[in-house]
């Protein structure tokens, strides 16, 4: 069968792109990585990327007079690229209704929340002072309004009682690395679809643990 090809939009180090190259290494992963697209010239996942023998191309957002000659030039990289689904991994411009609307039901963020809560930045900081037991991350698809949008899958992570900010960054970016992989094979094979804005998950998927925290004897 043959793979989708994705383009994964990036802005920075570029750990949950890497995540996805190494996940399509496999020949029977059901999507392959066409492009990485970087809106900063430099951005360590480009080089990262081109070490992988990966196509990448930089669309510098500073280049164009607005958001939309932006976005114009960004969809025809990604559409030369022949891309069937864009992956946003760490890309850190918000996109506009039009952009988002060309892309629609084939467009995937991944944020470092249990959403609907905490959307937007500093997410980690927040949650520590929420006092929150669990936190986690979300792959989802993308709607124009930040961080919200059909949820394909979310992975959960206990908040520690030492723990700091960076401390619960780096264990939920490691939870990062295990669910986009795993929730863009569920896309890409067609086992996930949005219906009613709600995401389902085909039958086979084996029902998860659940996570207590702290833990109850
Ligand atoms: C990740 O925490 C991701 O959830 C958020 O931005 C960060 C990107 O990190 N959207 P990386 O560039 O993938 O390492």
């Amino acid at each position: 069968m043959a793979r989708l090809r994705v383009g994964i939009l990036i802005s920075g180090r570029g750990s949950n792109m890497r995540a996805l190259i190494d996940a399509a290494r496999d020949p029977g992963y059901p999507a392959e990585i066409a492009i990485v697209v970087s809106n900063v010239a430099g951005a360590g996942g480009l080089a990262v990327a081109s070490a992988a023998g990966i196509k990448t191309a930089t669309v510098d957002h500073k280049a164009f007079a607005g958001r939309e000659a932006f976005e114009l030039a960004l969809d025809a990289t990604l559409r030369e690229a022949d891309v069937g689904l864009v992956c946003l991994a760490g890309f850190m411009r918000l996109l506009t209704a039009g952009f988002v609307g060309k892309w629609h039901d084939r467009m995937l963020n991944i944020h470092p929340s249990l959403l609907p809560a905490f959307p937007g930045l500093d997410t980690h900081a927040r949650a520590l002072a929420e006092g929150v037991k669990i936190a986690g991350c979300t792959v989802h698809f993308v709607r124009p309004k930040m961080d919200a949008g059909p949820i394909v899958g979310q992975a959960a992570v206990p908040v520690l009682p030492d723990d700091d900010e960076a401390a619960l960054a780096a264990r939920i970016l490691a939870a990062e690395h295990a669910l986009y992989p795993a929730a863009l094979r569920l896309v890409a094979s067609g086992q996930a679809r949005v219906i009613g804005e709600k995401v389902q998950i085909g039958s086979g998927t084996p029902a998860a643990a659940m996570l207590l925290n702290p833990p109850v004897d």
